[in-house]
């Protein structure tokens, strides 16, 4: 397992550019399998493992991929496609079910394994399959423990209410959706900027899609689709993680490349806490002022869904709450198992106190640098970042789980003044 070495106490400076959104990437590589023609995706976060695995899926599947540039990828799916998700990639990657929807579209038929990714909790895909049950699949367990979905008849548009906002079932059914007869309508649909995305790559492509940001999605399907280019949104989390990394170090950075008003809640959690946040109003730049030791007032979140607090941010403020002078709460209200990392947070010195969902973080502590591991993508993330502040040496376990979700982590905190390095060679690179 990769390691990554963190040495503490450098204050961050310097300017950062945030590359695409990997949870948008990724449902628009499986929707390029709707458009039976080549597709030019900008601002593709290529060195993404996640990413590098979706294009490999599509490659064994029988689409074409071209890389054309630093971030631009042609994907061209107008040969015949299988409909079979490869079971061992598949079994790597949660997102590679976002298959599940363009591939009943596209063949009428899909093969899927459960699928894997991050620990974070129970994920069930109850949503997923009611939603394209709803319009017109049937599933059946294959004795190889994979499902097999299958459109009977046709698809036809249909109305599906979401328990829960789900970002991913919203992706999928969608993307069902625009090759099914008629209207479908879903409610309680995900608000997240990634669905919005989506919705406007299927809109250029000829889908007539409208809701998309609200909690009613409308699709009438149908229609013939013609390949489109696209510009992949920025990452909101990839930038809100630098923009937590430079406040905490007492830092000085700017991020470009970034849609300020994707990340509102955090911007409001920074106010409450004091953080300085300079905007250029009509750019694609913030800049984090912050002064050493600056950090003084604490503060709450509560995750939810967009536009609630992000829980893909949720372990990175926590590190910051252990920065704050005084007592500040969090309540993680998406996934049920996202506090794991908060044990070894606690062995790095920090106060915390659980309530199941709840903790209650006191500080400011001095957290001195310990043996940790990266259990998921986003806590690997906050205890790389706890390695920056804390005193001596931090060794983060699991390089490969931060590598999902993060393109050359060290490199760019090394750039903007901290020491953080792998200990052993990247075995994938
Ligand atoms: C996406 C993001 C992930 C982010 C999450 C919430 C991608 C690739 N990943 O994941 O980074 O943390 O949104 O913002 O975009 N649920 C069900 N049944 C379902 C589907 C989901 O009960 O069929 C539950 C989940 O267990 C979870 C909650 O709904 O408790 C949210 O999950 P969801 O919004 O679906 O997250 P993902 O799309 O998996």
């Amino acid at each position: 397992m990769g390691q990554l070495v963190v040495e503490g106490g450098r204050r961050l400076v310097g300017t950062v550019r945030v590359g695409g959104a990997k949870n948008a990437a990724l449902p628009l590589l499986a929707a390029c399998i709707l458009a039976e023609g080549p597709v030019t995706l900008d601002n593709v976060p290529l060195g993404l493992r996640d990413v590098r695995l979706m294009i490999q899926i599509l490659n064994v599947m029988g689409v074409r991929t071209q890389v054309l540039g630093r971030s631009t990828l042609l994907v061209d799916a107008s040969g015949p496609i299988s409909s079979e998700v490869p079971d061992e990639l598949m079994s790597q990657m949660r997102a590679s079910l976002f298959l599940t929807g363009p591939l009943l579209a596209r063949t009428g038929r899909a093969v899927v394994s459960r699928p894997g990714g991050c620990d974070i909790g129970e994920r069930p895909i109850d949503l997923h399959l009611k939603g394209l049950h709803a319009l017109g699949a049937g599933f059946d367990d294959a004795p190889s423990g994979r499902i097999v979905a299958a459109v009977r008849g046709s698809l036809h548009g249909s109305h599906v209410y979401l328990d829960f906002p789900s970002v991913g079932a919203t992706e999928n059914i969608m993307m069902a959706a625009v090759a099914a007869a008629g209207e479908t309508v879903i409610e309680n649909a995900s608000r997240e900027p990634e669905v919005v995305d989506l919705a406007q790559f299927l809109f250029q492509m000829g889908a007539d899609i409208a809701g998309a940001g609200t909690d009613t999605i409308r699709v009438k399907g149908a229609r013939p689709l013609t390949p489109s280019n696209h510009q992949i949104i920025p990452d909101r989390i990839e930038a809100g993680t630098f923009a937590i990394a430079a406040a905490l170090t007492g830092g000085d950075v700017e991020l470009t490349g970034v849609l300020p008003e994707h990340l509102t809640p955090l911007w409001r959690k920074f106010d409450d806490m004091g953080i300085g946040v300079d905007f250029v109003p009509g750019s694609d730049r913030i800049r984090i002022q912050t002064q050493a030791g600056g950090l003084k007032r604490p503060c709450s979140i509560r995750t939810g869904p967009h536009p609630g607090f992000p829980t893909d941010l949720q372990p990175q403020m926590a590190v910051l709450m252990t920065q704050a002078e005084g007592s500040s709460t969090l309540v993680e209200t998406v996934f049920e198992n996202r506090l794991r990392y908060l044990g070894d947070l606690r062995r790095m010195g920090a106060r915390i106190l659980t309530d199941g969902h709840m903790a209650v973080i006191h500080g400011p502590v001095q957290l001195v640098g310990s043996s940790v591991t990266a259990t998921d993508l986003r806590a690997g993330a906050a205890l790389v970042l706890a390695g920056l502040v804390a005193e001596g040496e931090t060794r983060v376990d699991g390089l490969e789980v931060i590598e999902r979700g993060y393109e050359c982590l060290s490199e760019r905190l090394g750039a903007l003044g901290a020491a953080a390095v792998p200990s052993v060679e990247d075995p994938v690179a």
